[in-house]
């Protein structure tokens, strides 16, 4: 049974680039919405598998992508540790933020595979609902990103809090990042023990990180998730998205060991077919914004892409995640033109 996005990422030859988007699953769809409100916030959604299974599954019906992604979220790590973790509706998530060791000392790691048992069963179920030529995509955050939201207690622009809370505290910063790689090596075993094909790790504020710290916050933390996944899992594909990070991209991936990268838009498609192409399989990289915008500008862009990149490994996705006032019919069409590529030639 040939499928197209593992293929791709063991380095084989393929008709056509696989694809999927990230964030493909979410608010730009109205029938994510219907299930939405059904759910008891955000973090209840996640943790019913049931709804779960069906918020994964929904993209793949309506577009037929090559991959499903796990619909949870990279919180559910602080979460599964003694953090309170609230989505509030408009303004993005809250946590009760890390400002002490004494704060520190209340995260267990311990518990992570009994809190999120439900997570675990959502990849069972979406799993069996999904033929196999359509890979499955667990996921969870690096430990550089998810600390930035459990010390600055949400979203931020600056990374001020975080990044002077790491400095001044380096020896808590460093036991706080041993324990989400603690956690986060649990939470994506037990999603490919439940049947994740392969692992995506979203480092989505790599580009806040001073270089003089990118060794200890970035590469070595994603460096010992990646280990142990591969001591547990050898076969399954780990994908580093580290959003942003230029010209430290093939020392990220030779020194974190993972099998594939994704690449945002930052990143041109000359640097990305001559430069990283040849170190491992790529994955990205249109500007969601050019998918808000639709049209023939989205079709050029989307072409430039595929032209550039097909002459190796390619997993085509976006820089960064679906722009919830997308049209759908816009994700639609794009998912035709990756599936028609090549087949005009
Ligand atoms: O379809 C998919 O890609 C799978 C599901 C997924 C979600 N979040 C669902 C979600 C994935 C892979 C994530 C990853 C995630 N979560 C990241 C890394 C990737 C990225 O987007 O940069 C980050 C930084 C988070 C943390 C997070 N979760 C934030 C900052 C927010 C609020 C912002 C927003 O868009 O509202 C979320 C909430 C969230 N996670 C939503 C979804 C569909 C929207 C919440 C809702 O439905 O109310």
């Amino acid at each position: 049974m040939t499928n197209l996005f593992l293929d791709t990422l063991a380095g084989k030859a393929v008709p056509r680039p696989p694809f999927w988007f990230m964030r493909q699953a979410g608010r730009y769809l109205p029938e994510y919405r219907e299930i939405r409100a059904q759910a008891n916030g955000f973090l209840d959604l996640c943790y019913t598998p049931e709804r779960a299974a069906r918020v994964t599954l929904q993209p793949i019906e309506r577009f037929q992508a090559d991959a499903a992604i796990l619909f949870s979220d990279i919180l559910v790590i602080p979460h599964a540790m003694g953090q309170t973790v609230d989505f509030v509706e408009g303004t993005g998530p809250k946590l009760d933020p890390i400002q002490s060791s004494r704060d520190l000392a209340l995260l267990d790691p311990g518990k992570t595979l009994e809190k999120l048992a439900p997570v675990f069963e959502t990849v069972r179920l979406v799993r069996a609902g999904l033929p196999d030529d359509i890979a499955l995509i667990g996921f969870s955050g690096a430990p550089w990103t998810v600390a930035t939201y459990m010390i600055e207690g949400g979203s931020t622009r600056d990374f001020n809090t975080v990044k002077s809370w790491a400095i001044s505290n380096r020896r808590s910063f460093a036991i706080m990042l041993d324990l989400v790689v603690e956690s986060t090596v649990m939470y994506l075993k037990a999603q490919v023990d439940a049947g994740a094909q392969a692992l995506q790790i979203f480092d989505t504020w790599a580009s806040a990180v001073p270089a003089s710290d990118f060794e200890d916050w970035v590469i070595n933390p994603t460096a010992r998730i990646v280990l142990a996944l591969k001591s547990h899992a050898p076969d399954v594909p780990i994908i580093g998205f580290a959003r942003g990070i230029g010209s430290r991209l093939p020392d990220y991936i030779h020194r974190t060991g993972i099998d594939a990268v994704g690449l945002d838009s930052s990143v041109s498609l000359a640097e990305a077919a001559n430069n990283i192409q040849p170190i491992c399989p790529v994955q990205g990289n249109l500007d969601p914004a050019y998918l808000l915008s639709g049209g023939v500008e989205m079709e050029r862009a989307a072409h430039e892409v595929l032209e550039a990149m097909s002459g190796g490994p390619f997993v085509f996705n976006l820089a960064h995640g679906i722009n919830k006032d997308t049209p759908p019919a816009h994700v639609e069409r794009l998912a035709e033109i990756v599936k028609n590529w090549g087949l005009s030639k």
